[in-house]
């Protein structure tokens, strides 16, 4: 794993070590800036961006919904700039880091301060680990309830949301889980602290609604590709007692990827590993990102090679 020499600072490329973010910000200060997580992976073709578009989108719907107005990218800039940082960085799969945070505003209005651009890219390889991916992973209910959409919005991908998430995985972790389950506060399923969640009940797949979670990009591929291999995918509550008598449990996210939960609440799930619908989507979307799978073409951005002047050291 080398370490990334260069980050997007709000127009360019900029050293790694350029990568300071100032202290007294609402984002620092409040967690006021919206972020996406997103891959790039390694396909015969080079380096490729999964769902690119989508995630752009999403992180300037993450901006709107937050109120930021005058913001200094585009989609089209914010392409650029990830393009551009994973070639200067010469990574061939990456994780890309985009985010918008908001400088200044130390009285706490989005319009005391000043919206500001990064892009950051390093190697990450396994975020789960090998072992999860075959095995499956054990996770528990958290104690702390999902974020209610009128205290914090789900659909935005706001830094702040995910204290949340930290005390949710860091309580299930020290308690020798794996990862977190959080309920909504209607008290039925809502995600993971970074994943989305499906069932498998006789062959049906259920997912949760959208409206309290955050509407994952790996949720939506699986959908698209569980209905493409015949399964019917059906979105409603799901409930803590369904998860246990499920034939299958499995999470999927941007970092995860796709991976079975094959114990939960100390209950062994279907056959206590991941289970064939799991696998036979696993199996899919293994082969849609590293470019062989009949949607690869719509939903692999190909990242163009970099003009040399572009790099300011
Ligand atoms: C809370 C939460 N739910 C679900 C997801 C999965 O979303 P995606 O598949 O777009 O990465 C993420 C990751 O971004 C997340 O942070």
């Amino acid at each position: 794993m080398s370490a990334a020499r260069y980050i997007w600072i709000d127009d360019s490329l900029r050293p790694a070590s350029e990568g300071m973010v100032p202290f007294l910000s609402a984002g620092m200060q409040f967690g006021f800036s919206v972020f996406e997580g997103i891959r790039c992976y390694s396909t015969d073709k080079g380096p490729a961006v999964f769902r690119m578009n989508e995630h752009v989108d999403r992180l300037l719907d993450s901006a709107h919904i937050v109120g930021f107005r005058d913001l200094p990218v585009t989609a089209e800039q914010v392409r650029m700039a990830i393009n551009q940082t994973i070639t200067a960085n010469e990574f061939s799969a990456c994780y890309i880091r985009p985010m918008i945070y908001l400088d200044g505003a130390m009285s706490m209005t989005v319009e005391a301060g000043r919206p500001r651009f990064v892009v950051a890219v390093w190697e990450w390889k396994n975020f789960l680990g090998a072992e999860a991916k075959e095995r499956g992973i054990r996770a528990n209910i958290a104690s702390f309830t999902r974020l209610h959409p009128n205290i914090m919005m789900t659909k935005a991908k706001v830094s702040g949301n995910y204290v949340s998430s930290i005390l949710a995985k860091t309580e299930s972790q020290r308690a020798g889980f794996d990862e977190a389950i959080m309920l909504g506060p209607d008290g039925y399923v809502a995600e993971c602290t970074g994943e989305n969640l499906f069932t498998v009940r006789n062959k049906i797949i259920y997912t949760t609604p959208r409206a309290g979670i955050l509407e994952g990009i790996t949720r939506d591929s699986l959908i698209t590709l569980a209905r493409d291999l015949g399964y019917s995918v059906v979105e409603e509550p799901i409930s803590r007692d369904q998860l246990y008598i499920a034939d299958e449990v499995f999470v999927c996210g941007t970092a995860a990827e796709v991976v079975a939960l094959r114990e939960i609440d100390f209950r062994v799930i279907g056959d206590g590993k991941a289970g064939p619908v799991t696998r036979a989507l696993q199996h899919e979307f293994d082969k849609l990102v590293s470019g062989k799978h009949a949607r690869s073409a719509e939903w692999l951005a190909p990242v163009p090679a970099l003009n040399a002047a572009a790099v300011r050291s």
